[in-house]
């Protein structure tokens, strides 16, 4: 058959033959990745985890690994391989190799190399929805952005970041839930989400946001977030304030900054506002959420704490931001359940130059990893904090270890180095006061349900502490029960 002169036999075959050339042309590619990184043990599938559209796919042995393989997997990539780097390699849509790391000591080198490992910007696009940012940004502008945004997190905000706890939790007990010994809440989630709001309402952003109020942030946030940053412009400067948002537009106007480190414009303010909300709500909100039923799998260990608090306030007074440094106990509940459950499961980076690290492998040997320029790492935060290297019984709930000796730089919720979290005292003031406050105040249990009246301890444990992780690991479904002490 003749179609304008060339058969379909040569078309097909033409086809063909380019269809091969590409297996064979993606087959090199692969064989020169691993190459380049001397066949470092790994993943191997055909579509890559570290692309949107490869995070589409649900974990199919060969084909992906499914997104949230940081979470799912935890040590195990890691405990098979006998070596705390392994390599994920993927042929679609180009062949490439993700280095991913749960050795302490190369986490820590790569924290603290600015330079020679920044962050792969084009991964964190998503957040410049709003205004460029501290988050996504790098070198000199980011410089810029953290020497205004950093002093905002003073010790006076951390006072009233407690402050606002402490007024929304005695809200919620002796207003929203007053007359009730017994609170049943479907999903963890639905108190702590509304919590972590309105505390960064008020110590974030200077609004007295809570329960009564439904209009918490109207649709068109930066809209919103624009008029606010007019109307306090305008506002009276002598009264002094020490939510971020005053103390980064005081800093913006500050006439001391030198030329380099010129003021934010607008939709810059906007964006590193913006962040604030995006880096700390739910973050903070599902780690609390999981330390409340984690409280609650363990009756011993919530007990242990009510001591605790007990004997910090013994005339049962109301706490201050001066007490904190004594409750513990409750940071370090709040502290395993950040080890147990990371928010951010990944922290990822990139190699601006070649790079060579060693680690010390399963039977005790060094062991060298070549990592060529280009190359994405990911500091594996959940084969870290489940690595038995550092943590003994890693799959336990034990607050205690963090009373004792523990190895800081295996413990990475907050990342860590230049780009660690600028909020992590932020977060650990109210997570220790809100812990605090509802075991003070309330036995926490998981809420009884018929339909699971014969699990096993195991299985409600699983149960009660599904997760998911999208943008952050998110607990699925967290039944609770508050039932006041009397
Ligand atoms: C449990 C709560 C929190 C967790 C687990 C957490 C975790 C993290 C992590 C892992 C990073 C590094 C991200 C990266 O390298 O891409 C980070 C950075 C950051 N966090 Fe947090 N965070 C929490 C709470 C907060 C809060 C409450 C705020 C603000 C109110 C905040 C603001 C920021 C900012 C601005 C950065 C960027 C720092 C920089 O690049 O210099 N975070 N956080
Ligand atoms: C909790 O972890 C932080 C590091 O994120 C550490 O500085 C602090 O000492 C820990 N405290 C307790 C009591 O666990």
């Amino acid at each position: 058959m003749q179609v304008s002169g060339i058969s379909v036999e040569t078309v097909a075959l033409l086809l063909g033959s380019v269809a091969v050339l590409r297996v064979v042309q993606g087959y090199l590619d692969y064989r020169r990745v691993l190459a380049s990184i001397k066949y470092l043990p790994g993943h191997r599938t055909v579509v890559s985890s570290a692309t949107v559209f490869g995070n589409l796919f649900p974990p199919i042995p060969i084909l992906s690994l499914g997104h949230d393989h940081f979470w799912r997997l935890k040590h195990s990539s890691f405990a098979q391989r006998g070596l705390d780097v392994v390599s994920a390699v993927s042929w679609w849509p180009s062949a490439a190799a993700v280095l991913w790391i749960a050795d302490a000591s190369i986490v820590k080198e790569i924290m603290w190399s600015r330079g020679r490992f920044p962050k792969p910007l084009h991964q964190y696009k998503i957040l410049t929805f709003f205004g460029e940012n501290i988050v996504v940004s790098e070198a000199d502008e980011w410089k810029r952005y953290r020497k205004i945004v950093a002093p905002a997190f003073s010790d006076k905000n951390n006072r009233l970041v407690w402050e606002a706890t402490t007024k929304i939790m005695l809200d919620l007990f002796d207003d929203v839930w007053a007359g009730k010994n017994e609170i049943t809440i479907e999903h963890g989630v639905d108190l702590t989400l509304p919590i972590a709001l309105f505390v960064i309402g008020a110590a974030g952003f200077g609004r007295d946001i809570s329960w009564k109020e439904d209009d918490i942030i109207p649709p068109g946030a930066s809209k919103y977030l624009l008029e606010m940053i007019h109307a306090r412009k305008a506002a009276d400067k002598a009264e002094e304030r020490h939510d971020l948002f005053s103390s980064l537009l005081a800093a913006n106007e500050d006439e001391g900054l030198s030329k380099d480190e010129r003021k934010l414009s607008d939709s810059e303010l906007i964006g590193n506002i913006f962040i604030f909300l995006v880096a700390g709500h739910e973050t903070t909100a599902h780690s609390l959420c999981f330390a409340l039923a984690m409280l609650a799998l363990y009756p011993e260990e919530q007990e242990n704490l009510y001591q605790h608090i007990k004997s910090v306030l013994p005339d049962g007074r109301i706490p201050t931001y001066d007490d904190m440094p004594l409750l513990t106990h409750s940071l370090a509940v709040f502290n395993e359940s950040l080890r147990m459950f990371a928010p951010v499961t990944n922290v990822p980076k990139s190699s601006a130059e070649d790079a060579t690290f060693t680690t010390t492998d399963v039977n005790g040997e060094k062991q060298t990893i070549t990592v060529p320029q280009g190359m994405i790492l990911s500091l594996d935060v959940v084969g870290l904090h489940y690595n038995p290297k550092y943590w003994e019984d890693p799959e336990t709930f034990k607050p205690s270890r963090f009373l004792g000796d523990w190895n800081k730089d295996a413990f990475l919720p907050f990342s860590g180095g230049y780009r660690g979290c600028v909020g992590r005292k932020f977060s650990e003031t109210e997570g220790t006061a809100v812990l605090t406050y509802f075991v003070s105040r309330f036995k926490i249990e998981i809420k009884e349900e018929p339909q699971f009246a014969h699990e096993t301890f195991e299985q409600r444990k699983e149960r009660v502490l599904g997760a998911r992780s999208a943008i952050t690991l998110a607990p699925t479904r967290t039944p609770l029960v508050f039932k006041r002490r009397v």
